[in-house]
């Protein structure tokens, strides 16, 4: 029974570890982890918000829908897509826009770092 069961779930998961592994090295010059910041996009929610490929259950409408963030030039508008800038943008919003409805949701340095990583494999 088990020797039946095992090698469909290999096959089922394989063109996961396939994504994964082509998208982590397009980004092998960003410092963080992209599964680790797909992690932390659904442990603070971004989802409510956002529509985010890759992130079960993320197809919030309040905000933009982040497909193919990385090709975008600017960031809400005004910031120049840098992954620093993208950073500041989730730790900070506030502080770039007073009046924007993303709220600052005490992202740590670390998870912005991964969240960054993770976003810039969307194009
Ligand atoms: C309460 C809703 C809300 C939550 C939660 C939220 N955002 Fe946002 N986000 C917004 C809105 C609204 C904008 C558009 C801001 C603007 O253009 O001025 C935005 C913009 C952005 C942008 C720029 C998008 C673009 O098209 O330029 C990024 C990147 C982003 N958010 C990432 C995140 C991440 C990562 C999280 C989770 C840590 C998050 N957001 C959580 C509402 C939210």
């Amino acid at each position: 029974m088990p020797m039946t069961t095992k090698p469909a779930f290999s096959v089922l998961l394989m063109p996961l570890f396939f994504a994964v592994g082509c998208n982590e090295s397009e980004v092998m010059s960003l410092p963080g982890d992209p599964a680790k910041g797909k992690m932390a996009i659904a442990a603070y929610g971004c989802g409510s918000c956002h529509a985010i490929p890759g992130i079960l259950g993320a197809n919030g409408r309040t905000g933009p829908p982040l497909e193919r963030i990385a090709e975008r030039t600017y960031l809400a508008g005004v910031l120049p897509n840098t992954p620093e800038q993208m950073m500041r943008w989730i730790r900070i919003p506030e502080a770039i826009d007073p009046l924007t409805a993303m709220p600052n949701m005490d992202v740590s340095v670390n998870d912005a770092r991964d969240i960054t990583a993770y976003l810039y494999t969307l194009k």
